[in-house]
């Protein structure tokens, strides 16, 4: 099985952040229609918000040498943690680095837990499913709301459980 590490990113990781952001949103775009900027990048307000505002932590996962993916997470400083985006590189999915990895970030923040997919990712589906189970037992809900400003979409499906410290 191979290692991954989950590392707090700070400023000098912020290239890697973002060459990851990009492939973590062109996946997405098959799902959402996101397109990139003219100069081919894509919307990265998120990101940002994860290196510069208190209530968001943004972690890049390695494995050895490698980057292999990212974590970004909101509502530190609120009631509910969200795991706002979450990126496990094509090459290192289905070897469980994906599953190590979010365990690991939601250890840090313990505290109720909400994240957001879509129906149609189905890869999303049962690998939050998943983890909610792994973490919370039978005791994680599952729940359709509006995508805010996308009347268009479909409504998100989040999953909510708790992590105890
Ligand atoms: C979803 C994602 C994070 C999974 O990462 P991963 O490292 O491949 O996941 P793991 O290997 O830890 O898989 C854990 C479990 O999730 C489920 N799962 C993961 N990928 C799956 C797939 N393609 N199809 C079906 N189930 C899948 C399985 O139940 C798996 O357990 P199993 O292998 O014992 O059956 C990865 O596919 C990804 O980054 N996708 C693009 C971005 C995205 O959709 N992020 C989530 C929405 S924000």
């Amino acid at each position: 099985m191979p290692e991954v590490a989950v590392h707090r990113a700070d400023d000098a990781d912020r290239f890697v952040m973002e060459r990851l952001w990009l492939m973590f949103r062109h996946d997405l775009s098959e799902f959402d229609g996101g397109l990139p900027d003219s100069d081919g990048t894509f919307r990265s307000e998120r990101l940002r918000a994860s290196f510069e505002d208190i209530d968001w932590a943004p972690y890049l996962l390695t494995s050895g040498e490698h980057a292999v993916g990212l974590a970004l997470v909101r509502g530190l400083v609120g009631p509910t943690r969200v795991l706002n985006s979450f990126f496990v590189v094509r090459g290192a999915r289905g070897s469980g680095i994906g599953m190590r990895a979010v365990r690991e970030v939601v250890a840090r923040h313990s505290g109720p837990w909400e994240v957001a997919f879509q129906d149609a990712n189905m890869a999303a589906v049962r690998f939050w499913r998943r983890v909610a189970a792994g973490i919370a037992g039978d005791a994680w809900t599952e729940d359709r709301r509006p995508v805010p400003g996308r009347p268009d979409l479909p409504p998100d499906v989040w999953v909510s459980f708790d992590v105890c410290a």
